[in-house]
């Protein structure tokens, strides 16, 4: 197998409010190779968005050890692993997070005022706009676009510095399921065409299914590993056997008026 982009090894993240603990990442240990599309799943608060966070350098982790290309980050500096993102990692987040008095191309340049001079910055965002199917928004800003296209404006920015790995967080959450579909597709070819290895949070069977592989998380754990063609990949995407699974699935049976346990 190829060299890992990352490899997390028993990651743990774990937030102080006073006394309390909170385990938000409980001992992970994940590799991700080159050219993986993938999703994470699991319940609200199961750990998705930190264990993200920790993959991408954006949060430093409790103990445990993060390589990226082979290499552990955590002695680096903060600047160290800015240097690290700003090269290896793009960001996609759920509420795009695009500057509204920027146009689409500023604001797919925006990443690269952080890093070493490009003279070729504003054709680059361009190519990408092509890319992305927006070549003719180029100038719009975002309040002139609609949702599905400021993500993919945000998918551009993603790719500026042409990062080894993407990681999504949540990127169809606030998309229609047309849009988010679109979405994928463009998202599956950048991982084929372009061999960007893609990793996605996503609440949504649907986004997962599209993948190659999906990780479960539950309680900060991963509690699934599964790939296209095992035996566990159904499971994984349904998260069979989840306590919150029996739960809702009482709790639909209620809402339609059959009593509890006579579904
Ligand atoms: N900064 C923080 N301080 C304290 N607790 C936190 C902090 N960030 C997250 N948590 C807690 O850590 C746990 C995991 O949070 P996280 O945001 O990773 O969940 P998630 O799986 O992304 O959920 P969602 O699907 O709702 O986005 C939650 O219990 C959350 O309350
Ligand atoms: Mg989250």
């Amino acid at each position: 197998m190829n060299q890992p982009i990352l490899r997390a090894s028993d990651l743990v993240k774990t937030y102080r409010r006073g006394t309390a603990e909170v385990h938000a990442v409980d001992g992970i240990s994940l590799e991700i190779a080159p050219g993986e599309l993938m999703a994470i799943m699991g319940r609200s608060g199961s750990g998705k968005t930190t264990l993200l966070d920790l993959l991408g350098c954006l949060l430093r982790p409790t103990s445990g050890d993060l390589a990226v290309d082979g290499s552990s980050v955590i002695g680096a500096s903060d600047g160290e692993l800015a240097a690290i993102r700003q090269a290896r990692i793009g960001f996609v987040f759920q509420e795009f997070n695009l500057i509204p008095a920027l146009n689409a191309v500023e604001n797919v340049m925006l990443p690269l005022r952080y890093g070493p001079r490009r003279r070729d910055g504003q054709a680059r965002a361009r190519e990408l706009l092509m890319l992305v199917g927006l070549a003719d928004r180029v100038n719009h800003r975002p309040s002139e676009l609609s949702g599905g296209e400021q993500q993919r404006v945000a998918i551009a920015r993603a790719l500026v510095n042409d990062p080894g790995v993407v990681l999504a967080d949540e990127p169809t959450g606030e998309l229609d399921s047309t849009t988010a579909a679109d979405l994928l597709a463009m998202l599956r070819r950048l991982n084929v065409e372009r061999g960007v290895t893609i990793v996605i949070v996503t609440h949504d069977p649907g986004v997962a299914r599209s993948t190659d592989r999906v990780v479960r998380l539950s309680d900060g754990r991963v509690v699934t590993d599964a790939r296209r063609g095992d035996g566990a990949w159904r499971a994984a995407l349904d998260g069979e056997g989840e306590r919150e699974g029996g739960a809702l699935a009482r709790l639909a049976a209620r809402i339609a008026g059959r009593a509890p346990g006579r579904v």
